[in-house]
């Protein structure tokens, strides 16, 4: 298999499957408990179905949109991830570039393996900050000032994540940060040569949003370990909006899920909220956003940018989410395991997919562009 065979999410995932070490592979794939959440995102989106209309002259289809102040040419971007150095040796460079060739947005993580600063000095698309909120203030202030001394365009706090989701998968492979080869990882460098070479001989691991900060050469921590020990449960609303005044721009937070913490989010001041349950990463048995989506757009859509995230793998699980008012739709697996198949090649394969998809999708749907996209075409089940 190669990456000219990959012409879905699964195709991408079955090849990411084959380059990667299985608690590689397993951190990336799994989710909390028993996957309920993780299940449920992507089927989420067949509880509607799209009405079409015909006849109207879709010869030029525009899929541009602004969000959040940031003008993009896809309705879709790529969300902030961990640890992308793991997945293939360029790690966020292949991430950030491909998003620059797409003209969308693109998120480095606080978990990032490249500085966001080399990204922004690299790259003038639309880069967001993803801030893990640290029990350490010094880490915290240290985050914020970096993100302003590299022009970060948007700051996302990730709010669902304040203690480690129960994620067994990771538990039984012992996957963790940083991370070590156990007997049972240099088992894999045997099943996996390929990738065993390129994470001797290629760039070095490292985590420069914290290194500085944090000394990783203690123990090996799970990431569920790592946000229960590391970030700061107490984080509250008033921690939050003195965030968002010291950052002075666009402000979003990642992770609402309820009406009335979207109405804080506008009362602080915050651009935009991403409807998320983290990849089903965090809590199980948590609804999707999708499925909150139409409640919260009716309830501060006037106010503030809505976008999604979870379970998205295809060009009509954006018009989905677009159609009930979403403004952009965030990818996270779905160019992880593009990633981990091919590097940069393998997420811009993805996106010109997504691209095509979308484009074929608002034509079928007899749309122009994506304010056409409304919520009397869908019907729910
Ligand atoms: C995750 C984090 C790091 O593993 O976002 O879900």
């Amino acid at each position: 298999m190669r990456l000219n065979d990959c012409h879905n999410f699964h195709d991408f995932r079955r090849l990411a499957r084959r380059r990667l070490p299985r608690p590689i592979f397993d951190y990336i794939d799994g989710g909390a408990d028993d996957e309920l959440t993780l299940r449920r995102n992507s089927e989420s989106f067949a509880r509607c179905d799209l009405v079409p209309n015909v006849l109207r002259g879709v010869s030029e289809v525009d899929l541009s949109t602004t969000v959040m102040g940031q003008k993009i040419d896809l309705p879709v971007y790529l969300s902030p991830t961990a640890l992308q150095r793991l997945f293939h040796h360029w790690g966020e460079r292949a991430t950030a570039a491909a998003a620059e060739r797409f003209g969308t947005m693109f998120g480095v993580s606080s978990l990032g393996t490249v500085s966001m600063a080399e990204l922004s000095t690299r790259h003038s698309t639309p880069q967001v900050y993803q801030f893990y909120f640290h029990r350490d203030r010094g880490l915290n202030s240290a985050m914020m000032q970096a993100a302003k001394d590299s022009g970060i365009n948007v700051m996302m706090l990730t709010v669902d994540s304040i203690t480690g989701g129960n994620r067994e998968r990771d538990l039984r492979s012992g996957f963790s940060i940083p991370f070590r080869l156990t007997p049972a990882g240099i088992a894999q460098f045997g099943l996996k040569p390929a990738w065993g070479l390129n994470y001797l001989l290629r760039e070095k691991f490292s985590l420069p949003q914290l290194d500085a900060h944090i000394d990783m050469k203690g123990d090996a921590l799970t990431i569920g370990r790592y946000f229960t020990e590391m970030l700061d449960p107490s984080m509250n609303w008033d921690d939050v909006a003195r965030m968002v005044a010291e950052w002075g721009g666009p402000f979003c937070l990642k992770g609402i899920m309820s009406v009335e913490d979207a109405r804080s989010a506008a009362d602080i001041g915050c651009a935009g909220i991403v409807l998320s349950n983290h990849g089903g990463r965090q809590l199980d048995g948590s609804r999707t956003a999708f499925d909150q989506l139409d409640e919260i757009v009716q309830a501060v859509g006037d106010r503030m940018d809505i976008m999604i995230d979870g379970g998205v793998q295809r060009g009509t699980h954006v018009l989905k989410a677009l159609a009930l008012g979403a403004k952009a739709v965030g990818l996270g697996r779905a160019y992880l395991y593009a990633l981990a198949a091919a590097g940069q090649p393998g997420v811009e394969r993805m996106l010109a997919q997504m691209t095509a998809e979308i484009t074929r999708d608002m034509r079928l749907m007899g749309v122009r562009n994506i304010r056409e996209l409304i919520p009397q075409m869908l019907r729910f089940r």
